[in-house]
């Protein structure tokens, strides 16, 4: 298959199109923008393989994505998005912009050029706060955020794409991953690397809002399962089932790098901050059997240790544009 990955350059894609490469024969073409987010040395060493083709170029680009698309494709699969929730408070324009508006340009251009399958990666985070229990795919949607919002919207899209034009649209619904490669502006690379360096781990609130953590490697296995076995039309979830407090996670990382408590700050909440996100991935286990296999305190042993061992790799992305961004809006909004 020839598989067209949108946004392989950032967290997640990279992972995933090392995955393709590694574990299947399938063909890769990445188009990715190269935002902050994006960085081509995501995905270093795989330039010479012929089986992989990088493209830089916008989703929201109409023509570029039908000539691609042209070649033909027979899979594309969409990680390309702004992606970091408190970015979406500053900034919601950016992130309807790539989320929903650059989806439907997608979707528009797979009407043109059909594909075999469209998997639209999306969030937990549509669902918004789950108090008790887990949402299943049928839970209602209740987005608090400008990112969980378009996000949303990008799936109710491209799932009327599915009953209005009969394309074969399926939707993931992950929860928090972590892991190599992951921006170090989200919670877990942030206070991995912040502690490292002996810098203030800014604790929202009172600390006691839950995710349920996937280990990358996980993620990516389980999108591929869904990518080579999901039905159209259908929704999956995707979630590790490993609910932690972010207080609890942020423990643990102090004490895999034997660092004192007293760099827990706690600062000023995030407006709309929903307090717990659970899901419920019962029906990929049932539909398709996929179980993600790490077990969570492995895995963040795992993530700090690569946190640890590619300290140029983080400097490089914590310095220039991202710095300006920490230092002026991040930092003033969380009054640290
Ligand atoms: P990321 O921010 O690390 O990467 C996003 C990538 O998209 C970057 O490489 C960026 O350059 C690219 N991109 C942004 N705008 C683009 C555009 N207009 N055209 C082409 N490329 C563009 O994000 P991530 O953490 O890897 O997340 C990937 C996907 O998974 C996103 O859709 C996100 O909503 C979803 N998701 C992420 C998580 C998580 O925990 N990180 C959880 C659930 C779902
Ligand atoms: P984040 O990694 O931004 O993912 P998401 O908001 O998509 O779940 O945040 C994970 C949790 O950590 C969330 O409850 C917000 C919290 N958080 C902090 O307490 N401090 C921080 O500096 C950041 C970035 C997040």
């Amino acid at each position: 298959m020839k598989i067209l990955v949108t946004g392989g350059a950032g967290f997640i894609g990279s992972n995933f199109i090392r995955l393709l490469l590694q574990e299947t024969s399938h063909q890769v073409v990445n188009l990715d923008f190269l935002t902050y987010a994006g960085n081509l040395e995501n995905l270093q060493g795989l330039e010479k393989n012929k089986r992989y083709r990088f493209v830089k170029g916008d989703i929201r680009d109409r023509k570029l994505v039908e000539r691609i698309l042209a070649e033909p494709v027979d899979a594309l699969i969409n990680f390309a998005a702004e992606s970091h929730v408190d970015r979406s408070i500053l900034d919601p324009q950016s992130f309807i912009q790539t989320n929903y508006f650059g989806v439907a340009v997608l979707l528009e251009a797979c009407r043109k050029t059909p594909v075999k399958i469209y998997l639209q990666v999306g969030t937990d985070e549509v669902y918004g706060p789950i108090l008790k229990g887990l949402a299943d795919e049928a839970g209602p949607l209740n987005p608090s955020s400008p990112y969980s919002a378009s996000k949303a919207g990008a799936d109710l899209l491209a799932l009327s794409y599915h009953k209005t034009f009969g394309l074969p649209i399926t939707v993931a619904r992950m929860s928090n991953n972590y892991g190599p490669f992951q921006f170090p502006e989200k919670l877990i690379p942030l206070f991995i690397t912040n502690a490292i360096a002996d810098q203030p781990l800014p604790v929202y609130g009172d600390g006691q809002q839950v995710r349920d953590w996937i280990f990358v490697e996980d993620a990516c296995a389980g999108l591929l399962a869904i990518l080579e076995e999901g039905q159209p039309g259908e929704i999956y979830n995707l979630g590790g089932g490993n609910q932690r407090t972010n207080l609890e996670v942020t423990q643990f990382i102090l004490n895999e790098l034997k660092k004192p408590k007293r760099l827990i700050k706690f600062v000023a909440d995030r407006p709309g901050h929903d307090r717990r996100y659970a899901l419920d991935s019962g029906k990929l286990k049932k539909q398709l059997g996929f179980e993600p296999a790490a077990d969570f305190e492995n895995g963040l042993k795992r993530t700090v240790k690569w946190y640890l061992e590619n300290r140029n790799w983080w400097r490089r992305v914590k310095s220039g544009k991202y710095l300006e961004y920490y230092r002026t809006q991040y930092q003033k909004r969380i009054g640290l």
